[in-house]
This record gives structure tokens, C-alpha cells and sequence, in this order.
């Protein structure tokens, strides 16, 4: 089938952590709220001195360290962001410096917002097949500084999102099954900001929110038909983590128990193209993600975007 199978994974979170007490000192807002809410707890933002750059970098090198590889076998590496320090050179460009990648590596970030994940490994996939890389593996990538684009006066955004990075290292495997759906709907207004006239993220909550659970289920069904599977026979599901809520419609939507989807948006509020595999790397390595099995993913976000993918842990 051509799928991709997962060799290692690593994260890293900057180091200032925020719980909702911390806000509710500047805010009008509380723990009881943003966790009723979103179930967001706390998250991470970036100290002074760390960048989504030094993120990605650790990330990286922390998957690549899991993987037992050395950075010779990376043919291509991809990063998923829509908060990169600066225009260019590309956050791809950064770990490639900072890793020592090879010179033959293919490097480049996407911005698919919080679906970039997703849609990073279906790019990794599709140019491994494509036969032109000059490595067996690729190394996948979301990293995010959302605190860069965050009005700290408005209580109906800036407690939703957090910094982090995360990494997977992955090789095509043609025993694993794999499907891939996305899906856009332009939309300007729903999910914005980083320009010169909106600076800052502002979204329409509960429109994003009706989007997603939506959206979601849909993409997830058309994953499974693709590949021909039920849902039974996948092991892990991990939607990207906005809000525990929205995850609880999905599940309800598919008729599944909540407890199969993964969930961490309480311990790094909303990390964007980070949050899908910051989910499968404390996954891997508490043991819940075994070698073998088959996982979900499937994100959304501004863009409007959304996207599905299968992967083989
Ligand atoms: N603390 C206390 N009160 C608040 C806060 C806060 N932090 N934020 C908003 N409120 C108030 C509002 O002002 C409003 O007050 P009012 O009734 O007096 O006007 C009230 O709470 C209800 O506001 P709503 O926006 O209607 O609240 P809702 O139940 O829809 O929850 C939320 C808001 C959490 C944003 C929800 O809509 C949501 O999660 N939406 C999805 C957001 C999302 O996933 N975004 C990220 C997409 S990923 C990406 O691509 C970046």
C-alpha cells in the first residue's frame, strides 16, 4: 500500500509555562473557564532567546536520536508552520544547518496551519515514492511560535494557543496502509492574522468550532474508505488538539467512545502543526503507541484546511 512507517519522534517545549491562574491575574478569565471550555490547562511559550527555529532543531535532533539514524539517511526534511522567525531561510533550512543534513537533502516548510502536519507527510510520502530523494528517510516536522501573533489583551484568543515543537522520522514502508484525504474551503475571514492589517490571530471561535466537528468526522470516514478499513481496525486515533470539546463531537459524530482519541491540549493548549506529533511522540514513548500499529491522524485549522492521513508506528 506504500504507506510510511513511523522510526522515531522527539518534541520540544520552550521553556515559560502559563497555567490559566497565570492569566486569570491580567485577564478577565479563569481556570474554570478556558479548562471548561477547551480543556487547556496550561501551555508553553518561548523564553526569551528560543525561536520556532531553535524548537524544530531539538525536535529534530531528539527524532533523529530515537530513530537510532544519523543524519545522512534524511532525504528530505519538511516543516510544518505558519509562525517561522522570519521569511527565509526556511525553518527546513535551519535544522539542515543546525543537524549537519546532508547537501543532497530536500528541504522546505509548508503552511497548512494546523493541518500542516498532515499535509507534510503526504508531501514526505509522495516524494519518496517519486524516487528522486537522495535518502531513505524523511524528516517531518511542526514547529510553531503562535505567541509571536497573539494580542495578550484578548482573553477570547491568546489563551487558546501555545509554542512547541515536534518531530517524526519517517521511510515508506509497502506494507503500510495509506490513504489520504484533504480538503479547503478559502475563507479569509473564519481564521486569520500575521499581515500588516491584522498583526494579530483572530478567529471566529464557535465558526471554527462548527467547522471542525463538521469537517472531521467526514475526513476521517473518507480515510477509512479509501484504505478499506473500519475504524476497529485502527489502533490510534489523533485529531489535531484546538479543544477537548471539539474532539468529544467527533467521537460522538463517528459513535466512538472519546477515550480512543488521543488528548494533550490540556498540558500545551493549541500548538498548531505541532500538536499531532507532539501527541505521537508522548504516545511512543509512554508506550501506548506500539510498533506495528495503525494511527489516524487527521487535522484542521485556518484556511480554511483539513486533512487525514494513516501511518504505521
Ligand atoms: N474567559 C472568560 N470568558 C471568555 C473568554 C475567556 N478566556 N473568552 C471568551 N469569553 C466570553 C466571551 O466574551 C463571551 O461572553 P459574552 O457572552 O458576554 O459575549 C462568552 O465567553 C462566550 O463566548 P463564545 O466565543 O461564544 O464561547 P464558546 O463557547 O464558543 O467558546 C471557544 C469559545 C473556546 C473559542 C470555542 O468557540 C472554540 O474552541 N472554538 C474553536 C476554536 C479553535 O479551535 N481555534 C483554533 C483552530 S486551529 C488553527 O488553525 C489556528
Amino acid at each position: 500500500m506504500n504507506g510510511l512507517q513511523l522510526l522515531g519522534t522527539g518534541r520540544c517545549l520552550p521553556g515559560r509555562r502559563v497555567t490559566n491562574d497565570d492569566f486569570a491575574r491580567t485577564l478577565d478569565t479563569s481556570d474554570e473557564w478556558i479548562a471548561g471550555r477547551t480543556g487547556i490547562r496550561q501551555r508553553y511559550f518561548c523564553a526569551e532567546g528560543e525561536t520556532a527555529a531553535s524548537l524544530a532543531v531539538e525536535a529534530a535532533r531528539r527524532a533523529l536520536e530515537d530513530a537510532g539514524l544519523g543524519p545522512e539517511k534524511v532525504g528530505l526534511c519538511i516543516v510544518a508552520t505558519f509562525t517561522a522567525d522570519r521569511n527565509t531561510p526556511s525553518l527546513a533550512c535551519q535544522v539542515h544547518q543546525a543537524l549537519g543534513l546532508p547537501e543532497t537533502a530536500f528541504c522546505l516548510d509548508v503552511n497548512a496551519a494546523c493541518t500542516g502536519f498532515v499535509a507534510a507527510l503526504e508531501t514526505a510520502r509522495c516524494l519518496l515514492l517519486g524516487g528522486q530523494m537522495a535518502g531513505p528517510c524523511a524528516l517531518v516536522l511542526g514547529a510553531e511560535k503562535i505567541s509571536g501573533l497573539l494580542d495578550f489583551s484578548d482573553r477570547s484568543t491568546c489563551v487558546l494557543f501555545g509554542d512547541g515543537a515536534a518531530a517524526a522520522v519517517v521511510r515508506l514502508d509497502p506494507q503500510a496502509p495509506w490513504a489520504a484525504v484533504f480538503g479547503a474551503r478559502g475563507d479569509s475571514r473564519m481564521l486569520h492574522g500575521g499581515g500588516k492589517e491584522d498583526p494579530y490571530l483572530a478567529m471566529d471561535g464557535r465558526g471554527v468550532f462548527r467547522f471542525a466537528v463538521e469537517t472531521v468526522p467526514v475526513c476521517i470516514r473518507a480515510v477509512l474508505d479509501k484504505a478499506g478499513l473500519t475504524l476497529d481496525q485502527v489502533d490510534q486515533l489523533v485529531c489535531h488538539q484546538a479543544n477537548s470539546r471539539i474532539i468529544h463531537s467527533i467521537a460522538k459524530k463517528l459513535g466512538q467512545d472519546p477515550a480512543r482519541f488521543y488528548e494533550n491540549m490540556q498540558r500545551y493548549g493549541n500548538t498548531s502543526a505541532a500538536s499531532i506529533p507532539l501527541a505521537l511522540d508522548e504516545m511512543r514513548r509512554s508506550g501506548q503507541l506500539q510498533a506495528g500499529q495503525t494511527v489516524l491522524c487527521a487535522g484542521f485549522g485556518a484556511g480554511l484546511t483539513w486533512g487525514g492521513v494513516l501511518l504505521r508506528a
